[in-house]
């Protein structure tokens, strides 16, 4: 149990031991009012109506006899209305919050409130034969901090990239990479310009047989065209697995969405079967569906009249495989807004044939804009929307701005240790930029704001934690037998419970799947270290218990940035 949940149980033991309130009416609260100098407030609307007395005098009558000694993390209880509110006691609050974070280390806001249940999230999921473009960038980042964040409470996490292999162009993709056979290559690159020769051939009639013939040697199966196929997949998860790896993204399972193919029959069969599809010809016909909160949805098809399956019959083929292999209690989609009605219509038609009884959440993703607010296909931005360019630049302009930096402050870094730090820098600020916001909303890039050393940037973030490692060395050895009691002053305590909250942050990031509720957090404790920092001297501190137990506090404030960065994916360099 961390600090804040230790603080909550002794006031709702207290609230038992007074023998005068029901412990299925103690419903803990943030104090409402503006101004109240408290930490968790009780209503007492409903225990005194029980009883018949008027709320307030209840409230009264309740902080009255409550008492806390002095080792108990509650200072005092007060009435002010209908409430009464309980004040957490500084001197011990300060150090059950420093023991939790020295003991947990790397392990400090994690829980295992998750165990034993799996969790699947299908996220980047681009297609194959392109380089990825600013959706599957942001499904990425997004995608992958989710993963962290629900690993951190112990689920099961299953990362799924669910390719997409069903470019009606196709045919075209694989005349273009039978002219590139022969030539060696891979990465981003080689799948630029398997890119450019398919645009090439869109433009050219001769080809468009060429390609025809492809597409119809694919259908039927035949080797050539199916090893030709394996080859453009190939290239393009090896393209991808650079810039992956460069983010910190890695999948447990990438199938292709042809892998459901089969499946997506027996969808088709058993939708007819229960008849939640009609047959109009040879296609079957979903209509009058209405989805969890009975709206209407429009009406879809499950096949073409070829009787090859669609990208919707292939999701909901999907979830009943995830269904069968991993039995997870939430299926996380983290996709692009436009696909919002896709997948109500695929969730609703799994649920209605009982193909899952996991959660199904769409996390919608907005979009990247270039620093022009003009859409990713707006002319200048079109050469920057691919991933590996966007993160070069990143690293390019961090590199810049951390020389600078280096210059001013006289640090005599090596060109290996500016190189791994811009990096760090660099790609951490195009995940930050992306996470920092509801998933929903579009982003903007701008590089000034991205790479800011103050702000809320994740440079910012990073320089903040190198600060406090910086303070760690020039202290030398902390020493272990501190006493976190001293910790009383007010910029001390707001940086303390800003520390304390790690761990109800992550839960609440995971039921959002909001990845910014941890920026949030990462934000507001760099800014109450800050103040910190300038308010109270650390290494020529007043005494030896004070130094010693503000050294910890520094060393607390390193770790809990450090695991709030990782969450997210982001590097947290030591210096910088
Ligand atoms: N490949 C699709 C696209 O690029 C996204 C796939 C998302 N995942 C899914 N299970 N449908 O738009």
């Amino acid at each position: 149990m961390d600090t804040f949940a230790r603080f909550e149980q002794a006031i709702r033991d207290a609230l038992l031991d007074t023998t005068l309130i029901p412990a299925d009416l103690i419903d803990l609260v943030a104090p409402k009012a503006s101004g109240v100098q408290a930490d968790l407030a009780l209503p007492c609307f409903r225990a005194a109506k029980l009883r018949g007395i008027n709320p307030a005098q209840f409230a009264q009558t309740l902080a009255n006899v409550l008492k806390f000694t002095p080792e108990s993390l509650v200072l005092n209880a007060s009435a002010l209305g209908a409430y009464v509110n309980f004040s957490l006691n500084p001197v011990t609050f300060a150090q059950s919050v420093l023991h939790d974070i020295s003991q947990r280390k790397a392990e400090y806001g994690r829980s295992n409130r998750g165990q034993n249940q799996a969790v699947v999230v299908d996220y980047s999921s681009p297609n194959i034969a392109k380089r990825m473009r600013v959706d599957h960038i942001r499904s990425t980042m997004i995608g992958q901090a989710i993963v962290n964040i629900y690993r951190a409470l112990g689920y099961q996490v299953v990362r799924m990239n669910h390719w997409g292999d069903y470019d009606p162009q196709l045919g075209i993709s694989l005349a273009a990479m039978q002219h590139f056979q022969h030539r060696n290559g891979n990465g981003e690159s080689m799948l630029a310009s398997l890119e450019q020769q398919t645009q090439q051939y869109h433009a050219d009639d001769q080809v468009h047989d060429l390609a025809q013939a492809w597409a119809s040697k694919l259908t039927k199966g035949e080797p050539q065209a199916i090893k030709l196929l394996q080859q453009l997949v190939e290239l393009s998860l090896t393209a991808n697995q650079a810039n992956y790896r460069r983010l910190g993204v890695a999948f447990d399972v990438q199938h292709c969405e042809s892998f459901y193919a089969r499946e997506a029959q027996v969808v088709i069969k058993e939708a007819l079967h229960y008849q939640i599809a009609q047959l109009d010809g040879h296609v079957a016909v979903v209509k009058d569906l209405l989805d969890e909160q009975g709206k209407a949805l429009p009406t879809l098809l499950l096949n073409r009249s070829d009787g090859s399956s669609l990208y919707i019959t292939r999701d909901i083929a999907a979830i009943k495989y995830r269904e069968e292999l991993y039995q997870p209690t939430k299926i996380i989609y983290v996709v692009k807004q436009a696909q919002e009605l896709h997948f109500r219509q695929a969730f609703t038609i799994s649920k209605t044939l009982g193909y899952t009884k996991a959660d199904l959440a769409h996390v919608a993703c907005g979009m990247i804009l270039g620093p022009e607010r003009r859409s990713p296909s707006g002319a200048r931005f079109s050469t920057m929307i691919y991933l590996e360019p966007l993160l070069d630049e990143a690293c390019t302009r961090a590199k810049a701005v951390i020389k600078q930096k280096a210059l001013e402050a006289k640090i005599p870094f090596s060109s290996t240790e500016i190189n791994e730090i811009a990096e760090q820098v660099g790609v951490g600020a195009v995940i930050y930029h992306n996470l920092q916001h509801d998933p929903a909303h579009d982003v903007v890039v701008d590089w000034e704001r991205m790479l800011a050393f103050d702000g809320n940037s994740s440079t910012y973030l990073q320089y903040m934690h190198a600060r406090c490692c910086s303070i760690l060395r020039d202290f030398g050895r902390i020493p272990q037998n501190y006493d976190g009691r001293v910790l009383t002053h007010p910029a001390e305590q707001a940086l303390l419970k800003e520390l304390a909250r790690l761990p109800q942050v992550i839960v609440d990031a995971a039921e959002r799947y909001a990845p910014f509720v941890v920026s949030d957090w990462l934000y507001a404790t760099a800014k109450a270290f800050a103040i910190f920092y300038d308010s109270c001297s650390v290494l020529k501190a007043e005494t030896l218990a004070l130094r010693a137990a503000r050294g910890q506090l520094v060393a607390a404030t390193a770790q809990a940035l450090r695991n709030g960065l990782g969450l997210l994916s982001i590097a947290a360099p030591e210096r910088m």
